[in-house]
């Protein structure tokens, strides 16, 4: 028998089923990292997300396009019990046989990525960039072409089977710029007041919700510091009014610095994503340094979110969250050189010590 408990925001439903063991020993209703949890008609069979990562790397097809190497990536972290994969950064626009989402010719390898991903049972979308661009340099035509890139690539991802989007509003990059009052100097109505600041998306999330249905999941990904938390507790509150589906906290121009209580097992940043939770009711990922079964259990069981998003670890071992889940030991990312930065990704991945020792 299963108990579920419902949050109703606006037209997204999210259930979460909780086992009757919970109810019956008068517990609260715990959640697990193995819960399934339901957004927009989609189950996503546990709480362990794949965040978007560039594989640089990798060898495209066609040039610079996903190919083979990629689709046996995703495929293999899908095999490995991934509750959701969310496909790197990929670019709303650009120069042709470039990796992206803009062409019909581009679409193939992302429709197999799609189609193993969910023949694994792992909910899978697609990140989308506006690349890296000074958004004080631009005038009003090019942000009105880049909002309709947004759409298009939306539409282009859930056709090619994605279940979603996740628009890439983090890490200092275009359009986590527009939001941070600190960077965006705009003084047109795309600059100053939060309104303004949030004015790029707001724009387009009706014609978004329009171009990929009623069932694709719409997420931002989105710094807890813009360009602090009090910050960025007012933006997702107005994200959830947009009707985003689904937030996933990171950080903002900069990786923020602080104490976290001596209780927390995690990293400032996945504190900062457990603040903005309190904030809203849509459902939450945090991620950064979860590396480990303890932490993910954590952050869940004791609701601080509602997804533990692990990269450099499922780099690490794509078979992280089918381990976890059974109780087996991982092969751990060693967090090379102590820093996201240093990770051997970023240049060889060939060179990834855990890698190296299976
Ligand atoms: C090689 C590499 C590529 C990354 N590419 C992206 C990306 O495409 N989009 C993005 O939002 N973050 C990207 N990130 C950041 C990760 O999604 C994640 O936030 C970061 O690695 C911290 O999580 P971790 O400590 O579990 O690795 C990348 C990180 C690495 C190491
Ligand atoms: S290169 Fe180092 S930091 Fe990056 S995934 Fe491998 S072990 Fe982890």
């Amino acid at each position: 028998m299963i108990h579920i408990s419902m949050y109703l925001r606006f037209d997204v439903i999210v259930y979460i089923i909780c086992d009757t063991y919970h109810i019956e020993m008068g517990y609260a209703c715990m959640v697990k990292v193995s819960d399934e949890i339901i957004i927009r008609g989609k189950k996503i069979k546990n709480r362990i997300v794949m965040p978007p990562m560039v594989c640089f790397s990798f060898k495209g097809d066609n040039g610079g396009m996903y190919g083979e190497q990629y689709v046996d990536h995703y495929t293999k972290r899908a095999k490995g019990g991934t509750g959701l994969i969310i496909v790197q950064a990929t670019p709303v626009a650009g120069a042709a046989e470039q990796l992206g989402v803009w062409s019909d010719e581009q679409m193939k390898p992302l429709e197999k990525i799609a189609q193993n991903c969910h023949s694994y049972g792992s909910t899978v979308m697609m990140q989308l960039s506006c690349g890296d661009v000074d958004i004080n340099e631009l005038s009003q035509e090019q942000i009105h072409k880049m909002q309709s890139d947004c759409i298009a690539a939306a539409a282009r991802a859930i056709q090619a089977g994605f279940d979603g989007v996740e628009y890439h509003f983090v890490h200092g990059y275009t359009l986590c710029r527009f939001l941070d009052p600190t960077f965006n100097q705009r003084n047109d109505c795309y600059g100053g007041a939060l309104e303004n600041r949030m004015r790029f998306l707001m724009e387009i999330m009706e014609q978004i919700r329009d171009a990929v249905g009623e069932e694709a999941i719409v997420s931002v990904r989105m710094g807890g510091n813009i360009p602090d938390v009090a910050g960025a507790i007012d933006v997702v509150k107005a994200f959830e009014e947009l009707g985003i589906d689904l937030l996933h906290v990171s950080f903002g121009m900069k990786e923020p610095v602080g104490d976290v209580p001596a209780e927390f097992k995690c990293s400032t940043i996945v504190f900062n994503g457990s603040e903005i939770k309190k904030h809203v009711t849509i459902p939450v990922i945090a991620v950064s340094e979860i590396f480990t079964a303890e932490q993910a259990n954590f952050l869940i069981e004791n609701d601080y979110v509602d997804f533990a998003a692990v990269g450099r670890g499922i780099y690490a071992d794509e078979n992280w969250a089918n381990k976890v889940l059974a109780k087996e030991p991982i092969r751990q990312c060693r967090n090379c050189g102590g820093s996201i930065r240093k990770c051997l990704w970023f240049t060889d991945h060939t060179k990834c010590p855990a890698k190296k020792i299976s």
